[in-house]
């Protein structure tokens, strides 16, 4: 993750996969994401009733799966027969809802993952434990950028992890501006596109932390980005970074 921030000047980082073209969080969004052309791709975690860690972005499988209920609240088996595509078309019916392992047994060694931890305040700690013991099982720590919205779940993770990349997610700013990122040596802030502006930006990249924008959806937020200096961008739609 580092040497990709490092090296490359346009991060396309693909939103649940490639989503405006593929149901979300699946392994055909990834899939497409990376024949899109995406670099890394953004991903949420929860953990179920008996501990597996499931790729969905609601708390619910109400809104993408033909399921319905809690995700803490139900067993992996149940939630193993959802069908996570037919809400996108008859084309993706009877695509799987996937788990964390089946992700990083896919993943093309040069391919990055930004896994953002979900959960629930009662499951943030088991979820922070078992996503760092699959990353280690699988030897992906240098590939995966861990990033949530909930920062306390992102200091146990600093807790059992010392040098592995952390990202805060955030609406609006951080106060005071840098004091979370220092004390948790986070790699990078994660700022919603509105709240993006040239200040702020250069000040955060100065003091060598990067800047991830979320979620652009038209020309204009890739502009603004752009000439603000940020050079990460969280997309539905990669065809959004192909313009220049
Ligand atoms: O990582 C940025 C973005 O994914 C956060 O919002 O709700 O789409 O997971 P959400
Ligand atoms: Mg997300």
């Amino acid at each position: 993750v580092r040497e990709l921030f490092h090296n490359t000047s346009q991060i396309k980082i693909a939103h649940r996969g490639a989503s405006a073209n593929y149901p979300e969080n699946t392994l055909p969004s990834f899939q497409g994401a990376i024949e899109l052309g995406a670099q890394m791709i953004e991903l949420d975690v929860h953990l179920t009733l008996d501990e597996e860690l499931v790729i969905i972005h609601d708390a619910t499988l109400d809104r993408t799966t033909d399921h319905t209920g809690e995700v803490a609240m139900l067993p992996w088996h149940t939630m193993a027969k959802a069908d996570a595509g037919s809400w996108r078309g008859e084309s993706f019916r009877h695509t799987p809802l996937p788990r964390l392992q089946d992700v990083l047994a896919w993943l093309p060694n040069d391919i990055m993952l930004n896994l953002e931890l979900k959960g629930t305040p009662h499951t943030a700690a088991r979820l922070a434990a078992h996503t760092l013991n699959a990353l280690n099982q699988f030897h992906c720590e240098e590939r995966v950028l861990l990033s949530s919205f909930n920062h306390e779940l992102l200091a146990t993770l600093r807790k059992l992890h010392s040098n592995i990349a952390l990202g805060a997610i955030f609406y609006g700013r951080l106060w005071p501006p840098l004091a979370l990122a220092k004390e948790l040596d986070l790699f990078s802030l994660h700022a919603h596109v509105a709240s993006i502006d040239d200040a702020w930006v250069q000040f955060v990249r100065s003091q060598n932390y990067e800047v991830i924008a979320w979620t652009l959806t038209t020309q204009k937020h890739v502009q603004v980005c752009k000439e603000s200096g940020v050079k990460a961008f969280v997309v539905d739609d990669l065809s959004l970074l192909s313009v220049s």
